[in-house]
Parts: structure tokens; sequence; C-alpha cells
């Protein structure tokens, strides 16, 4: 089946806080419209820190929490639209900073707010083939990078922070997972270095909306189908946090209880590639997730692209 565990996960967040009315000093909103359209109280904004400094903090926190070295990995995967360079990687740059194995290969995945989904798949398929079984997985970005600070249609949504998980590549672990797009540049892009004179990320909030709710029942309905397993046998509901008012529309169209969705949107925004791997984190750390539970994260966003993962939780091995 080439299934994969989740042995470890980490975090990083800039250290800089931003909140609403902070954002409404700028351009014409309010804590009041911000909260009651997209649930978000605050995000981080970074000043001074890195996406490597960020993805290194995070990746090694999941390898301690994971017990895996960094000579053990095989596969070193980043999810990013917002790397530190447009090359090297971004993640031979993480592979620099972990001094990483020369047979280790490193590349990023461009997949919008669906990359950590890309990632995940892409090290199931991979890392039979490669020297050994463990991969890290980087999700993150510094959006703050390509946000235009004057466009309240984008910079009141989008946020910076870093996720990273330590898996490992297991035949026998049960692992459904389904990837999609749908190319459209049109709906949400941001150009190339040096393409444009307002090198911003542009976004039909809008469309993108509708393509979600288009788009995630479907692959829940599509994740259960291939597990047979029922909407109410899942534990843990982890989608991409975009907005608030999604994750609902999302939970009223699957018939499951909105708190069955883990969410934490309103302290983080939407950091894109970030936001399920640092779901994930928060998750484990506070003892929500437990060997055996079923785990469904859910994905959309740029491309237009979507992914999803259904999986049992199994933190750390014994070895
Ligand atoms: O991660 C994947 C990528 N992104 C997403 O998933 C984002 C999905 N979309 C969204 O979350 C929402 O579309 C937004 C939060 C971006 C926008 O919310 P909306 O409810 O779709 O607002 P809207 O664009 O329809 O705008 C409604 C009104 C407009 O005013 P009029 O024309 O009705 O007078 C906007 O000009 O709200 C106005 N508006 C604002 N007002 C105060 C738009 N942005 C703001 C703002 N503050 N920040």
């Amino acid at each position: 089946m080439n299934g994969l565990h989740i042995l470890g996960t980490g975090r990083a967040l800039p250290a800089n806080i931003v909140t609403n009315d902070d954002l409404a000093l700028r351009v014409e909103t309010s804590d009041e419209w911000i909260v009651s359209r997209t649930g978000i109280r605050e995000r981080r904004f970074a000043t001074h820190e890195t996406l490597t400094q960020l993805a290194v903090e995070a990746a090694r926190a999941a390898l301690e929490r994971a017990g895996v070295s960094p000579q053990e990995l095989g596969l070193c995967l980043t999810a990013t639209v917002s790397p530190d360079c447009a090359t090297p990687s971004q993640a031979c740059l993480i592979h620099q900073a972990l001094h990483l194995p020369e047979d280790c290969p490193a590349f990023d995945l461009s997949a919008g707010c669906t990359g950590f989904l890309y990632a995940m798949e892409t090290s199931a398929a991979l890392l039979p083939r490669m020297a050994r079984p463990y991969a890290l997985l980087v999700g993150g970005e510094l959006l703050s990078r390509i946000t235009d600070m004057d466009d309240r249609s984008t910079c009141i949504i989008f946020g910076d922070g870093v996720g990273a998980a330590v898996v490992k590549a297991d035949p026998d672990a049960p692992w459904f997972a389904r990837l999609g797009a749908r190319g459209c540049r049109e709906v949400l892009w941001a150009p190339g270095p040096g393409q444009a004179e307002h090198p911003y990320l542009h976004m039909n909030g809008q469309e993108v909306f509708k393509f979600a709710l288009e788009t995630v029942p479907k692959l829940a309905r599509e994740l259960l189908d291939q597990a047979g397993l029922d909407k109410d046998q899942v534990d843990w509901y982890v989608p991409h946090q975009a907005n608030h008012r999604i994750v609902e529309s999302v939970a009223k169209r699957l018939k499951v209880p909105l708190d069955r969705f883990y969410e934490n949107i309103e302290r983080y925004g939407n950091t894109s590639a970030g936001t399920i791997p640092i779901a994930l984190d928060e998750m484990a750390e506070r003892g929500l997730l437990k060997p055996g539970q079923w785990i469904m994260c859910l994905g959309f966003g740029a491309g237009l692209t979507w992914g999803g993962a259904l999986f049992q939780w199994q933190a750390r091995e014994e070895r």
C-alpha cells in the first residue's frame, strides 16, 4: 500500500504578532469584519526570521520527537511558494543546515496551500526507493514577503509559519490519499521573481471559496469510500486553515460536528502549506492524537490543487 507513519512533528512561528487592529491602522478594515468573515484574530509576520531558520527549528523539533537523527533521513521535501531563494531549493537550504547525508535527495514542491499533502503523498511513493525509509517533510511560508500590505483582500488573511513532520514508509500502514489539480492561473497567483512591477499575491477570494466548497466535501467522501470507513469513524478532520467559514460549511455538508475539525486559524491566519503540519503538531502536543485514531487531512489552494490523506495516527516508534 506504500503507507506512511508520522513519527514526530514540529512547528516554528515568527515572534511578531500582528492583530486585526494593527492591520486596521493601515487598510480600511476592522477587527469585527475580519473575525466575522474569516475567524482570524491575529497572525505572525516575520521581521527578521528567514524561512530556513523557521524550517530548521520545526525540523529539529520533529526529528527529536520522532527519535530519528538527521543522518537517518532518506528524503527531504519542502512545500512552499515563498522560499528564501529561487534556487537552490528551500529543501537544499534545510539539507545544508542540518548536514543531511548526500544520498538523501532534497527538493521543493509548489502546490500552494495543498503543498503538504503533495509532499506526504510524494514521500509515500518515493521512500521505498530511497536509501533509508525516513523522510523530513516541511510545509510553510513567509507569505508576508509576497503579500501587498495595502491590499485588504489579502493582507488580512495570510500569515507566516512553518510545520514539519518526520515520516516513515511502512507498506503495512493504512494510507489512503488523493491529489488533484485543475490548472487555473487567474484565481490565485503570484508572479515569479523579477516578473512584475506588482510582485504580490493576487486572489479572487470568492472564487477560491466556491472552489473549496465544491472540492473538499467530495474529496473527503472519496477518501472515506477508498478506506471503507464511515464519516463518524474519523476521529479528527484536519482541514487547511483558509477561512473558518469554509471549515464550517465543509463540516455542515459532510454532516460531521464542527468540533471534530481542528482549527487554529484564529491565532495564525492562513499560512498556506504550513497550516496542516502546524495543526498536527499542536494536536500532538496537546495530547489530542492517540495511537490508532483515524485522521483525515484535507487541503486545497493555488493551482488550483487539492489533496487529502486518511491514515491512522502512530507517533514515535520503539527502536
Ligand atoms: O488558502 C487558499 C487561498 N485562499 C482562500 O481560501 C481564501 C478564500 N476566500 C476567503 O476567505 C474570502 O473570500 C475572503 C476572506 C478573502 C473575503 O471574504 P468575502 O466574504 O468573500 O468578501 P468579499 O470579497 O465578497 O467582499 C465583501 C465586501 C466587499 O464590499 P462591497 O463590495 O460589498 O461593498 C469588499 O470590498 O467586503 C469588502 N471587503 C472588506 N471590508 C473590510 C473586502 N475585504 C475587506 C476587508 N475589510 N479586509
